[in-house]
């Protein structure tokens, strides 16, 4: 739907006139490498995506959020009041989140109508609750009078609501694509500092395609927290033996190899080793790609992702028939699974002239294999969240 024909969708449901109406967008995101890395102060380097949220808006001048979304059929109305509340809502709660963090900050956020129209797939783990949130975030910052919005305190004010609001313990590199993302370019993003560098994506006769194993993700939020917690077991032991690291993301590869037998639980020790590992991938890659040496990055993708099956258990069997099947088909440089895991979608670099083959076979490989489809997309990497406009 382009924004005119979201215009008269957004008319024809909450009624009025056009006079204040005004849209908002925010992308979804593939990380290309550096998973499970961002809240352990290390590095990732994420692209945003051209699939995303938008959002019509128009302003209230009672306090209330009336929201609804092309897909769903749903409505969701609440009280800027009564903040609070909202935090079990099957949907609308991020954006209830969204509000109470930007209230917190002291922002000025008023009532208003809002009608969102995604083109993230929901749960593939290519950030569409980010999108939503950074999107929201810009959103009643401007409705609220506010001049565009620095990118960096959005996404900071998203990723607090889905900490505070909807008890998901994320790290910050979901939103922080969301609203920083450039066209053609990738993320090279220092968590512990959020310093960054953009990358230009320079990927000649090739594409990035996104593999969605359409699982549905059940247990996803409580096992991510576990592995978020495991990794602060496996600091703390390391951080007696370095006293100057302040998170894992300060530890050396060097460092972890010769003090990996101070922590005694295997599990932790697998875990940290993921995270170590995996923040030196980060860096070998971004080197790689700055000297356009694409078979190393793809190289260093798929390393990756054998780290976050055996070292991390975050795959499944979903993501790793991908891979495997993915990697068989001449012409892929490497492949790897995105986000969090445990479904969701994988990311491979596929040269122009396989990529029909390859989702032909793989797609194929998949459904005798598991049982059900995946879905493909080949991806455009686009610009961050920002007002548009007809
Ligand atoms: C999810 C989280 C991110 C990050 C990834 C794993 O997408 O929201 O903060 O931790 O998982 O890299």
């Amino acid at each position: 739907m382009n924004l005119n024909d979201l215009k008269q969708e957004f008319l024809k449901r909450f009624g009025g006139d056009d006079k204040d109406i005004r849209f908002f967008t925010s992308p979804g995101r593939v990380n290309l490498i550096g998973e499970h890395t961002d809240y352990n102060g290390g590095f990732v380097f994420p692209a945003a995506l051209s699939m995303n949220t938008t959002i019509v808006a128009r302003p209230r001048n009672d306090g209330i959020l009336r929201m609804q979304a092309t897909d769903l059929d749903i409505k969701v109305e609440g009280s800027l009041l009564e903040i609070e509340k909202y935090k079990d809502l099957e949907w609308g709660n991020y954006q209830f989140g969204v509000a109470s963090e930007l209230m917190k900050a002291g922002y000025n956020v008023i009532g208003a109508d809002m009608l969102y129209h995604d083109t993230i797939p929901h749960g593939g783990g290519l950030s569409s609750s980010a999108a939503i949130e950074v999107a929201t975030a810009i959103a009643m910052v401007m409705l609220g009078g506010g001049q565009a919005p620095d990118g960096v305190e959005m996404a900071k004010i998203g990723q607090k609501a889905e900490n505070n609001y909807i008890g998901v313990n994320c790290g910050i590199m979901d939103q922080f694509a969301s609203a920083m993302g450039k066209k053609n370019h990738a993320i090279f993003l220092n968590c512990k500092d959020l310093s960054f560098k953009l990358v230009p994506l320079a990927l000649d006769g090739m594409k990035i395609v996104i593999s969605n194993t359409n699982k549905k993700r059940s247990l996803a939020a409580s096992k991510y927290n576990e592995r978020r917690s495991e990794c602060e077991i496996g600091f703390e032991i390391l951080k007696k033996a370095l006293p100057n690291a302040t998170c894992l993301g300060d530890v050396t590869y060097e460092e972890f190899e010769a003090n990996k037998y101070l922590i005694e639980n295997e599990t932790v020790r697998k875990r940290v080793a993921h995270v170590i590992s995996e923040d030196d991938r980060v860096l070998k890659s971004v080197e790689a790609l700055n000297k356009g040496d694409i078979v190393k990055f793809g190289e260093l993708m798929t390393a990756s992702h054998h780290s976050l099956r055996d070292l991390y258990e975050v795959t499944g069997e979903e993501l790793d028939t991908l891979v495997e099947e993915a990697l068989k088909i001449d012409g892929v440089l490497g492949s790897r699974m995105t986000g969090a895991g445990f479904g969701g979608c994988t990311v491979s670099i596929v040269k122009n002239e396989a990529v029909d083959e390859f989702i032909k076979c793989v797609g194929e490989a998949y459904e005798r294999r598991i049982g059900y489809k995946a879905s493909f997309y080949v991806s455009e990497v686009d610009d961050g969240g920002r007002e548009v406009f007809i």
